[in-house]
């Protein structure tokens, strides 16, 4: 039963788990707005900030997925909130990844999260996946010598299918 006649804003909505995300929303009756630099429904550039307003219209719900390949985003990120509550977005799903809660503060992935928590006028779902296994698909993890190598310590890894990771999103998402 479709509870909202408002938008879902996925952030990486090209990505591995937003377009899943996007795809599984509108499954359910959801509309949906993808975002990112190239091919989504709406052009958003984490380094842009004229383009987060746009994406912010007539929507309730955001799928969080902060810039890649950089440790510092924090203050970008804080940016974009401001802006979704200021646009009435009442529920945010945030894909962080596995161990943030045992980060040290001033890293990034934590502080994201902790500013999201600390949001006293929205609710927040915080997914934190292992390895995704998409990433042996592309070239995420290169071959090194001949081998695919992760900072596992030596241990067993698990990686998990975008598609399991975005199932839960479209659940938080549907039912905040
Ligand atoms: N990969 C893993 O194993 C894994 C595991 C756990 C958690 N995570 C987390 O998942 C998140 C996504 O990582 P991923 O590597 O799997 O990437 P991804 O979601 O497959 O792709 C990145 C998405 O973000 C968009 N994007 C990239 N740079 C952007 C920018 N500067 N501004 C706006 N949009 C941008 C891309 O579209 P455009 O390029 O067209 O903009 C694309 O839609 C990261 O926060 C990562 O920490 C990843």
């Amino acid at each position: 039963m479709i509870t909202s006649p408002k938008t879902t804003l996925v952030l990486g909505g090209t990505g591995r788990t937003g377009r899943l995300v996007a795809r599984g929303l509108a499954e359910r009756g959801y509309a949906v707005r993808t975002a990112g630099r190239h091919g989504a429904d709406v052009a958003f550039a984490w380094d842009d900030p004229t383009t987060h307003r746009a994406a912010h219209a007539d929507v309730d719900r955001v799928y969080l997925v902060t810039p890649v390949a950089r440790t510092r985003f924090v203050e970008a990120v804080a940016g974009f909130l401001d802006l979704a509550v200021d646009a009435g977005v009442r529920h945010v799903t945030h894909l962080s990844t596995y161990g943030s809660d045992r980060a040290p503060p001033e890293v990034d992935i934590l502080a994201v999260e902790r500013d999201l928590v600390g949001r006293g006028t929205i609710s927040h779902s915080i997914l934190r996946p292992a390895w995704v296994m998409q990433n042996f698909a592309d070239d995420h993890l290169p071959i090194v010598d001949g081998a695919i190598v992760v900072p596992t310590g030596g241990g067993a890894e698990a990686f998990v299918d975008a598609g399991d990771i975005a199932a839960v999103a479209v659940e938080t998402l549907a039912r905040p």
